[in-house]
């Protein structure tokens, strides 16, 4: 199938990217590298260097005629969404918008978005989450998520755009950088691997750090394969299920690079300590059961499995 991946030199999307080439589909890139860089690109996809938002981007649906458009494209900064929210809103919402817009008018089969399941639930009530819980969303980076959603629900009740929403737990794993909704991995694991104390973020009654769903992003990529060749429509939490505190994150990634070989001595064994951030969630867990029945998906990475792999990733860089 000929697919359009709108965020393919970042993080995520160059394993969504990477998994669609695997499978024998025709991969074609926008990204505007303001976070991803080339470096992450599969050599069998075409890159266009351009912003979602881009007058452009006709032309290129014109050219490219994908079938499947596969959205990761995004200001994906929780603290800098609150800083800046009328940026945030401008690529998250409108910036969906206008792809939402262009696959509908070029006759595209299917649209895939990324969405957040770890900030879009807000403070949950119930957790682990159901999709089925009404988000209340509690930064502007959410929020725009959330709106997104709403945008593509009423492209797919209007003009009949097949669609699947998948609202990403914590992703972590190789080629993430530090600045973005989660990257606590990579900032514990960049910190230590330059000898440096990591910072843990927390609550003063919640001393072990907030509470996390942490999903391995080949999981999370292969979530994208099912849901191209799959029918159904709606949301669904691409996730683990299961929650972990900030400090047992730490102490497991201290002890995979230990394994690995680097040498860190009792002087790491716990992290610098700060207070929680502006927007952040105390505890977020998602469940992950309606991705599991209806798409078959499920995590195959146990968090140690991912963090190990994720350290190999990031000693083989340093070579
Ligand atoms: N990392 C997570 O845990 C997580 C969790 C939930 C949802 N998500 C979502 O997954 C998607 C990918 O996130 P990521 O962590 O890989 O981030 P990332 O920053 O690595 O990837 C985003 C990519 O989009 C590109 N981009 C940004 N703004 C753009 C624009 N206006 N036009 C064109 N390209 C643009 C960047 O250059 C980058 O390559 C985002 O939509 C994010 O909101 C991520």
């Amino acid at each position: 199938m000929r697919v359009l991946v709108t965020g393919g030199c970042g993080f995520i999307g160059s394993h969504v990217v990477d998994a669609y080439i695997r499978e024998g589909h025709d991969v074609a890139i926008v990204d505007n590298l303001s976070s991803g860089h080339e470096g992450n690109k599969n050599d069998k996809a075409r890159l266009y260097i351009a912003d979602v938002r881009d007058a452009i981007l006709e032309d290129i649906f014109r050219q490219e005629k994908p079938e499947v458009v596969n959205h990761h494209a995004a200001q994906i900064s929780v603290p800098l969404s609150v800083r800046d929210p009328l940026n945030d809103a401008d690529v998250n919402i409108k910036g969906t918008l206008h792809l939402l817009d262009l696959s509908q008018r070029h006759g595209v089969r299917k649209f895939i978005f990324s969405s957040t399941g770890g900030a879009i639930y807000g403070d949950a009530e119930q957790v682990p989450t159901t999709e089925d819980y009404h988000p209340v969303p509690a930064s502007p980076y959410a929020i725009a998520k959330f709106s997104a959603e709403n945008y593509i629900r009423f492209f797919g009740e209007q003009h009949g755009l097949r669609y699947t929403i998948l609202r990403y737990a914590n992703v972590y794993g190789p080629r993430q950088i530090p600045h973005g909704e989660a990257g606590v991995v990579a900032i514990f694991t960049e910190a230590l691997l330059q000898k440096k104390l990591p910072t843990l973020n927390h609550f003063a009654d919640q001393p072990r750090g907030m509470i996390r769903d942490y999903c391995y992003v080949k999981d999370v990529a292969e979530a994208s394969i099912i849901a191209t060749a799959k029918d159904q429509r709606g949301m669904f939490n691409i996730a683990t299920g299961v929650g972990t505190c900030t400090l047992d994150l730490y102490h497991l990634t201290l002890a995979s690079l230990r394994k690995a070989g680097i040498s860190l001595g009792p002087e790491y064994d716990e992290p610098q300590r700060a207070e929680a951030r502006d927007g952040d969630i105390r505890v977020s867990t998602l469940n992950p059961a309606k991705a599991l029945k209806e798409l078959g998906f499920h995590a195959r990475h146990t968090l140690e499995e991912g963090l190990s792999e994720t350290v190999r990733w990031y000693l083989q860089k340093q070579e």
